[in-house]
């Protein structure tokens, strides 16, 4: 199953058409959303996703464009590349009896998966590379705020809004 565009997926999008420019890193492609909203400004866009089947959709959706390019990688395992933006909207959920689906959930707490990612991104980012990324109050804003500064990240809330249960967050970081 692919993850079909969502609230998270929109508001991340229009900071990406916004913001990006250069070498560009789409993680957790899902359909190719924000990689296709960031290839008409990047000079190139590498997406991946850990799900095989999201990647060949977005290998036949977007075959045409010439700098875009998708590959299976487990956050930065087939990745060696580094980027000026890294865009992500990851799986940030808690695991619930209901939900363990990979598209959607980050671990027992929900942060789990940002907080490797985030770990890894500071060896693949240029120098004023910047992340942008999305989350909710279901994550624990705190928690992800907390290791970003552990990890010695400048923060910037871009964007905050509600809908019908939680908070959505969209943060630029940078080293
Ligand atoms: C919330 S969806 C976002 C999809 C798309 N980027 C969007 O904005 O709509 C999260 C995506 O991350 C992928 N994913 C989850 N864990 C991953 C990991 N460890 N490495 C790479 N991709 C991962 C999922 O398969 C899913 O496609």
């Amino acid at each position: 199953m692919v993850y079909l565009p969502r609230e998270d997926s929109y508001m991340l999008k229009k900071w990406v058409e916004k913001l990006v420019k250069g070498d560009i890193l789409d993680m957790g492609t899902g359909t190719g959303i924000q990689a296709f909203a960031a290839a008409p400004k990047a000079k190139k866009v590498i997406a991946v996703d850990k799900n095989p089947e999201a990647v060949e959709y977005c290998k036949n959706a977007f075959h045409i464009f010439k700098n875009l390019e998708f590959r299976v990688s487990d956050l930065f395992s087939n990745v060696p590349e580094k980027f000026d933006f890294i865009i992500f909207n990851p799986p940030y959920l808690p695991e619930s009896k209901y939900d363990k689906e990979i598209d959607t959930t980050g671990g027992k707490e929900g942060w789990e998966t940002i907080e490797k990612f985030l770990k890894e991104s500071k060896k693949h980012l240029n120098k004023n590379g910047k992340i942008l990324m999305v989350f909710s109050s279901f994550t624990n804003p705190k928690k992800v705020l907390e290791i970003a500064k552990k990890l010695k990240y400048k923060e910037k809330m871009l964007e905050k809004k509600h809908f019908n249960f939680e908070d959505i967050f969209v943060y630029e970081f940078s080293i």
